[in-house]
């Protein structure tokens, strides 16, 4: 595996690559890698020739308030995680050279991205959609894997990909959970032990939500209040940002439940904000509809 620095010595390995026919594929990650992130990295490496994963903690993504200082780093532990998972390009920029003096233009997403977390986070997903535009033009991956976990940056990459003609192909990887549900991320460090025995309550109430769709509720109101209720008695977090039922593509509430479906959510715990979603299929008949 090869660590670089680098973004034009990446590019035109890249570029040989492709040129002599191979696929490249690109996990972008901000490091600290987890069971999450080696999923993805595991798919990409089974699908192409070439595999880069970026570690790069993206300041632009962070608000004045948030963690970027604290953000969790451990960048020789992701290089064996990496060198053992089969990577071939390792690649590690440092702020400087993503964004040197005078750097000024930024991607904003659509209104897509300015709803649920878009909306707690001001600023998030132009941070996001730059900084992964960045990389695509750099790595010029055939197809770049994205975490089902973060299903708001998905959809906005996805969207900011097919609106500027990226060539790259977006692949979603489903989210990898501890055993007690919860789901892989990063920020989970910050837990106390009291907040990380509660934070499954959280992916338990949107498999009830998804349990009682599949049974026959139709008003996302109804399940919600049901959804809410749960995480309120399971995960007693310090709030709920939000709870709601959209739909996948756009993010967009749903008044009727009738295709399928995202139950999303964002609860704190303290200073530490957790986030998750779970997909809900198509429900199958309209018999035993329940309200
Ligand atoms: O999901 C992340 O880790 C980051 O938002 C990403 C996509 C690497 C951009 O910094």
């Amino acid at each position: 595996m090869r660590i670089i620095t680098r973004g034009a010595e990446l590019r035109a390995l890249s570029r040989r690559a492709r040129q002599s026919g191979m696929t490249v594929g690109f996990v972008p990650t901000m490091g600290s890698l987890h069971q999450g992130h080696l999923a993805l990295i595991r798919r990409a490496r089974r699908e192409n020739h070439r595999l880069a994963v970026s570690v790069f903690v993206n300041p632009l993504q962070f608000g004045p308030k948030e963690d970027y200082a604290r953000y969790p780093r451990d960048e020789v532990r992701d290089v064996r995680l990496c060198r053992d998972a089969g990577c071939d390009w390792f690649f590690a920029p440092r702020a400087r050279s993503l964004y040197p003096p005078g750097f000024s233009t930024t991607v904003s997403p659509g209104p897509l991205a300015e709803r649920w977390e878009g909306a707690v986070r001001p600023g998030h997903f132009r941070g996001v959609a730059t900084v992964v535009l960045k990389l695509l033009n750099l790595v010029e991956p055939d197809t770049l894997y994205l975490g089902q976990k973060d299903a708001q940056q998905a959809s906005a990459i996805r969207a900011m990909v097919r609106d500027l003609d990226h060539p790259a192909r977006v692949a979603v990887v489903p989210t990898v959970r501890d055993r007690d549900g919860l789901a892989l991320s990063s920020r989970n460090v910050y837990l106390s032990a009291d907040e990380r025995r509660r934070a499954p309550g959280m992916i338990r109430g949107l498999r009830e939500g998804r349990d009682l769709i599949r049974s026959g509720f139709r008003d996302p109101r109804t399940v919600l209040a049901k959804v809410r209720a749960r995480i309120r008695d399971e995960a007693r977090p310090d709030s709920i940002d939000y709870l709601a039922l959209v739909d996948p593509a756009t993010l967009e509430s749903l008044g009727r439940i009738e295709g399928a479906s995202l139950l999303i959510a964002a609860i704190r715990f303290g200073k530490t904000r957790l986030i998750d979603n779970l997909p809900v299929a198509r429900p199958r008949s309209r018999r035993g509809r329940r309200g």
